[in-house]
């Protein structure tokens, strides 16, 4: 045992993680971690002495994340629709925005028992969200990425949803010799420009995955084919959520073409330009 109590070394962690904004949530949140308590845990024992075990997992996380390491990648795990998902390296953390995706996809008018797809799927955020929500939709999660698509396969299971199935395949390859109709397609590409990648912020550029985020010169490859593709495995009158990256709205929407109703474009919490919505037209 180390001669501190809990609450004297919650203390000293915050003061050594002045840097990050929210010192004092951190370092309760290393310190659960390293501890392996919730949040009940923490608090009761504020006043007990501390192992040294706790002592030393905590020095090697505070270590990390004052070396930029994002602090959902220390944890394991970060909020999503307010579910808790799994995350490692292999993922790009669910970002705050990205359920603008979700809110969109609840909104529309789908049949009883809609047919989904979610497109790079990641963590399985966007499908594994949408299965809680729409218990009677069929949702399959692509990703190009095996070590992805085992982490949204945990997700599923952590969160109990049992609606979502996961295929491994380069955007709808997998899928040329079904007869699959989606009802809607959602997805949260990569949308990077290869030369906007070295001005990234420091902890996404060091520590996410790459290939989750640059899309070819700028930053449209995957989009280009998604629109071009999704008309195809889109019912009539199906629908296509896709968030895009800032400045893109109007390359964006000038990829549809006849066989769609005109584009919508939707706004983040901040007023940026961050979803594109379309419908493909029913024949
Ligand atoms: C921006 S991340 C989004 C992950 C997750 N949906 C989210 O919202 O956090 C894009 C995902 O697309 C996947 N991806 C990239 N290229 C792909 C391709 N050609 N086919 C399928 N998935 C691809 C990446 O592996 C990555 O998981």
């Amino acid at each position: 045992m180390s001669s501190k109590d809990l609450e004297q070394l919650f203390r000293e962690t915050a003061a050594r993680l002045s840097s990050v904004a929210c010192p004092f949530l951190e370092a309760r949140l290393l310190i659960q971690s390293a501890g392996r308590m919730n949040e009940a845990g923490f608090f009761n024992r504020l006043s007990e002495p501390v192992s040294r075990q706790l002592e030393n997992r905590l020095v090697r996380l505070v270590r990390q994340r004052k070396n930029g390491w994002p602090i959902a990648y220390l944890l394991g795990w970060r909020e999503f629709w307010g579910l808790p998902f799994r995350v490692n390296r292999s993922v790009l953390i669910p970002r705050p925005e990205t359920e603008l995706v979700v809110e969109k996809a609840l909104s529309l008018p789908l049949p009883p028992e809609p047919v989904i797809l979610d497109m790079g799927t990641g963590s399985g955020n966007l499908a594994v969200s949408l299965g809680k929500e729409l218990p009677s939709a069929r949702i399959i999660a692509t990703d190009l990425s095996g070590r992805a698509l085992k982490l949204a396969c945990e997700n599923a299971r952590l969160n109990r949803v049992t609606n979502v199935s996961f295929v491994l395949s380069d955007m709808f390859k997998a899928f040329r010799q079904s007869n699959l109709a989606f009802d809607l397609i959602v997805s949260n590409p990569p949308y990077v420009a290869e030369n906007d990648w070295q001005k990234l912020d420091r902890p996404v550029k060091d520590f996410e995955p790459r290939k989750a985020l640059v899309a070819g010169s700028d930053g449209l490859g995957f989009i280009k084919k998604l629109v071009r593709q999704a008309g195809h495995f889109l019912k009539p009158g199906g629908f296509l959520v896709i968030e895009i990256g800032a400045g893109q709205a109007e390359q964006v929407r000038h990829l549809f073409g006849v066989d769609w109703h005109q584009p919508e474009i939707l706004l983040d919490y901040s007023g940026r330009p961050r979803v594109v919505f379309a419908r493909k037209a029913s024949d």
